[in-house]
């Protein structure tokens, strides 16, 4: 069963006069359980098609189906619904809030999501701990290495159990070996049944996934 399924679908940007083809008809379909890669160059159009896919933005023509519901036509509070029950983000620069804990950052989607709060600190411990930060809940993401905070990033992404994780370029901040820790996690989460989409520009980034489309 696929679990998303893109067909056709192109992305215009209009700049002053000009109408910027970011996507000239794209389409694959990920299986869920897939661990797949979207690799191409600076400027290919890969975080535009993350945006569509991560129902961030809608495309300009085609078909997105997301576990068999048709989402290119849906207005931004139904991508929002949609957005934080289905999908976990991780992006290269992190994006934690740097006033608040690694446990208050994972809190946050359970907060969105209305789970009363002595569920939120359950299930966000539990998430800390399975990336292996139960030592580093009450510590600011200042007062975290780069790797500690990107798996802060990846617990808060798993907390809601989104059926699909998206990173855009995860490692493209860390050096190679925390990079190499981060893409180990990828891993066993997919051992563990996770959909994942990987965004890279890296070959050897790409060469984790099973499969890897080209833009
Ligand atoms: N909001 C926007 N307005 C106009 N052009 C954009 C916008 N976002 C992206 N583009 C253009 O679309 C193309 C694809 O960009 P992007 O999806 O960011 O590529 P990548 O993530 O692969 O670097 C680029 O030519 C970029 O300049
Ligand atoms: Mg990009």
């Amino acid at each position: 069963m696929s679990i998303i399924s893109v067909n056709g679908v192109t992305k215009h940007y209009a700049l002053g006069t000009q109408t910027v083809e970011a996507l000239r008809g794209v389409s694959f379909d990920i299986k869920k359980g897939e661990f797949i890669a979207i690799m191409g160059p600076s400027g290919s159009g890969k975080s535009t098609l993350m945006n569509i896919i991560g129902c961030l933005d809608i495309p300009t023509h085609g078909t997105y189906l997301l576990n068999n519901q048709e989402v290119s036509s849906l207005d931004d509070d139904a991508l929002a619904g949609i957005r934080n029950k289905e999908i976990g983000f991780v992006f290269q620069n992190f994006h934690l809030l740097a006033r608040n804990s690694a446990l208050d950052n994972v809190m946050l989607p359970l907060k969105y999501a209305g789970i009363e709060k002595a569920d939120q600190i359950t299930r966000a411990k539990a998430a800390l701990s399975e990336v292996g930060l139960e030592d580093r809940m009450d510590h600011q993401p200042s007062e975290l290495s780069g790797g500690q905070q990107q798996r802060v990033a990846i617990a808060r992404a798993l907390v809601n159990n989104p059926s699909i994780l998206f990173a855009d370029e995860p490692t493209g901040n860390l050096d190679s070996q925390t990079g190499h820790d981060v893409m180990q996690l990828f891993h066993n989460l997919h051992n563990q049944g996770q959909t994942i989409i990987l965004i890279t520009h890296e070959n050897e980034v790409a060469a984790e996934a099973q499969r890897t489309n080209l833009y």
